[in-house]
C-alpha cells in the first residue's frame, strides 16, 4: 500500500540548489525517488531535519505531503539501524556520535561501499587551531583524508587542522560573487576550501593561516588542483597589515573570534571591498555582531553598508553559524 510521506516543492530552476543543499545538510530522504512535474520539483525529505532559515535562503518551498515512489530497495545506514543516524562525512571517513557509534560504524560500514573508516569526536572544536581529537571507532586507523567540493580536491586531516563539510554551498555563495581579477584576503583559511574555489575563479589569492598543519595542507593542496595562490603562515592581524586598502574581498571565517580581528580586516578592504564575516550566535539576536562592526568602522572613520545577512547552519540547540557581508566605503 503507497503512503503519503514529506517533501518540498520548489520551482523547477531551483530544484537542483535545493537538492544539493539538501543532500549537503543529510535531508534528503535518500529512499524515495525526487518527482517533477511542467512548473516544480517536489524533494522527499527527512522532515526533522529540515532547516527551515536555510532552505529560506535559496528560494520560496512549499512543504507538501505526498506519495513518492520509492527508490528500489538498498541497505542503508537507517534500514540496517531502524532509525536515521547523524553522521557527517568528509572524503572517505565518517564522522559519528559517540553514542551508539560502534553500532553505527557497523552499518556504515556495510552500507556504504565508499567509506574506509569511522571515527568519533572525543573532543569539542577547540583552541586556537579550531580542531578536534577523535577515537578510532571502525575500518582503518586514520583521520587523513581527500575531500572532493566542487570540482577541487582536498587533503584533509580532521585532527590537524579545522575542515567541515557543511560550509559548501556557503562557499559557492561568496565564490558567485567574486571575479577574475578580484583580490581575495583569506584570512583564516585553513586547509584551503575558500581560497582555491576563489583563486580557481581567476581571482588573485592572499590565504593566510596560523596552524602550520593547515598551512602544510593548504600548499598541497594548491599542488594538487593545479592552483597558484599566495600563502602565507602567521597571525592574519599581523599579515594582513601589508595588504591595506587593497582587498576587493576579505574572508573572515573564525566564527568565534572574527571580531577581534576586525580593525586589520576593514583596513585590508580598499574602498569599496567587501568583508565576508563569520559568527556563531543565539538565537534570540543572531546579527548582534553588527554593533561590534559598526564600531570597529567608527573607530576607523570608515563607513560600512550592511549587503547580506544569513544563517550559514545549525551549531548547537538554539545557536547558528551566520555570516554578514559588508562593504568598506573610505573616504577618498
Ligand atoms: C574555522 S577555521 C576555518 C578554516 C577554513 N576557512 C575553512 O572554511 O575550512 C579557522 C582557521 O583560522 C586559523 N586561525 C586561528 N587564529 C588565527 C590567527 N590569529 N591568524 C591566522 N589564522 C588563524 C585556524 O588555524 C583555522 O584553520
Amino acid at each position: 500500500m503507497s503512503q503519503s510521506s514529506p517533501g518540498i516543492k520548489v520551482k523547477r530552476n531551483k530544484g537542483e540548489q535545493f537538492r544539493k543543499a539538501l543532500a549537503e545538510l543529510g535531508t534528503l530522504d535518500r529512499c524515495r525517488k525526487i518527482a517533477s512535474d511542467v512548473a516544480y520539483v517536489y524533494l522527499p525529505v527527512l522532515r526533522e531535519l529540515v532547516e527551515e532559515k536555510r532552505l529560506m535562503e535559496i528560494s520560496d518551498y512549499e512543504m507538501v505531503e505526498m506519495e513518492f515512489k520509492p527508490e528500489p530497495p538498498v541497505t542503508t545506514p537507517e534500514s540496517i539501524l531502524g532509525y536515521q543516524p547523524s553522521f557527517e562525512v568528509v572524503g572517505d571517513i565518517a564522522i559519528v556520535e559517540q553514542e551508539n557509534a560502534r553500532l553505527v560504524a557497523s552499518a556504515l560500514m556495510s552500507s556504504c561501499q565508499n567509506l574506509r573508516s569511522v571515527i568519533t569526536p572525543v573532543s569539542d572544536v577547540e583552541g586556537e587551531f579550531r580542531t578536534r581529537r577523535f577515537r578510532h571507532v571502525a575500518g582503518e586507523e586514520r583521520t587523513i583524508t581527500v575531500h572532493k567540493e566542487h570540482g577541487l580536491r582536498y587533503w584533509v586531516d580532521l585532527e590537524g587542522a579545522y575542515f567541515t563539510p557543511r560550509l559548501g554551498t556557503e562557499r559557492l555563495r561568496i565564490a558567485r560573487q567574486v571575479s577574475p581579477g578580484d583580490f581575495v584576503l583569506d584570512m583564516f583559511a585553513g586547509v584551503g576550501p575558500f581560497a582555491l574555489l576563489l583563486a580557481r575563479r581567476g581571482a588573485r589569492v592572499v590565504a593566510i593561516d596560523k596552524n602550520p598543519v593547515a598551512v602544510k595542507y593548504l600548499r598541497e593542496n594548491a599542488i594538487l588542483n593545479k592552483i597558484d595562490l599566495e600563502i602565507l603562515e602567521g597571525d592574519a592581524s599581523d599579515l594582513a597589515r601589508n595588504y591595506e586598502n587593497t582587498a576587493d574581498h576579505v574572508i573572515m571565517n573564525l566564527p568565534h573570534n572574527a571580531h577581534q580581528f576586525l580593525i586589520p580586516a576593514i583596513q585590508a578592504a580598499k574602498n569599496g571591498g567587501v568583508v565576508h564575516y563569520y559568527a556563531i550566535s543565539q538565537d534570540d539576536d543572531l546579527y548582534k555582531d553588527l554593533d561590534l562592526i559598526e564600531a570597529a568602522a567608527f573607530q576607523l572613520g570608515v563607513m560600512i553598508e550592511a549587503l547580506y545577512k544569513g544563517v550559514v547552519r545549525s551549531y548547537a540547540p538554539h545557536r547558528y553559524n551566520v555570516v554578514m557581508d559588508f562593504r568598506i566605503n573610505k573616504p577618498s
